[in-house]
């Protein structure tokens, strides 16, 4: 167990040890242990500390940031895209003098992983994309989160919570989880949620981008996932030249965090594989 990882329900504060906020940078972040760095992109409405199990793989240098309006980040200042979050990722590494990294994300974060990819492909040793997809939103998606901007704007946070929590976690989820996944998500802020609403929606298709991301890959999705589904994960696995796919069973959309010690051997088996 790593002596810093965070406690339930205890978020990182400028007077815990884990905050480490580097001198140069405005972006909240936790940067954590020795090695390899990867940098955890985390999804829609949550914040980094959807990877707090994940501070438990050994031999890495894990970077985990909150993008802009999420968790411990200011709200978005300027127009959002999956490029302007792919922008606050790279942010971290130039800061840090980190020329390559394994890029890890979960769901939106793995959108903005592919556009950090189309704007940066230099700085890719590898890439884990953990249930998500390449794929653009399909017209009735699209429709169905300029809706839920709306209603955000009109009723707050609460109802992205109501419409999303049930998929996030399997029936089988310890309430505690349930628990902690919601108030990450209350924690999120109207003007980055909706932001971020849009952003996902004007994000391009990236099928094309895939074949080209030619660096070591890892998919990983977990059995029980109906936002981005086992069948999205098959496919980006055969469009990556170099990808290895992982189905994380007893597990929904969060399968890093409803099934940690397996994914987290996931990981640390594709480090290994790929000597990075
Ligand atoms: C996420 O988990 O980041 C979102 O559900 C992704 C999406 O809505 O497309």
């Amino acid at each position: 167990m790593n002596p810093l990882r965070w406690r339930n329900n205890q978020l990182p504060t400028p007077t815990n040890p884990i905050y480490n906020p580097h001198p140069m940078t405005t972006i909240p972040i936790t940067d954590q242990g020795g090695g390899t760095a990867i940098i955890w992109i985390h999804g829609f409405p949550l914040s980094s500390r959807i990877f707090h199990e994940q501070l438990d793989i050994m031999g890495a240098r894990h970077l985990m940031p909150d993008l802009s309006g999420f968790g411990r980040a200011p709200e978005p200042a300027g127009k959002t895209t999956m490029d302007s979050y792919a922008r606050e990722v790279l942010a971290v590494l130039d800061e840090r003098g980190i020329q390559r990294a394994v890029f890890a994300g979960f769901s939106m974060g793995g959108y903005v992983l592919l556009a950090a990819a189309r704007l940066a492909p230099q700085r890719f040793a590898g890439a884990i994309l953990i249930d998500t997809r390449e794929a653009a939103d399909t017209p009735e998606i699209k429709k169905g989160r300029y809706e839920m901007m709306k209603k955000v704007k009109e009723q707050g946070v609460k109802v992205v919570v109501d419409a999303m929590l049930p998929k996030l976690l399997t029936p089988k989820a310890a309430p505690h989880l349930v628990e902690e996944v919601k108030t990450m998500m209350l924690s999120s802020s109207a003007a980055g949620v909706m932001a971020a609403l849009k952003a996902m929606a004007e994000r391009p298709d990236s099928s094309d981008l895939l074949p080209r991301l030619a660096v070591p890959a890892l998919v990983v999705v977990g059995a029980g996932d109906t936002i981005t589904p086992p069948s999205d994960s098959e496919r980006m696995a055969k469009l990556l030249p170099r990808a290895t796919l992982v189905t994380i069973p007893n597990a929904a959309h969060l399968s890093n965090l409803e099934q940690p010690a397996q994914f987290n051997e996931a990981i640390q088996e594709f480090l290994r594989r790929n000597q990075l």
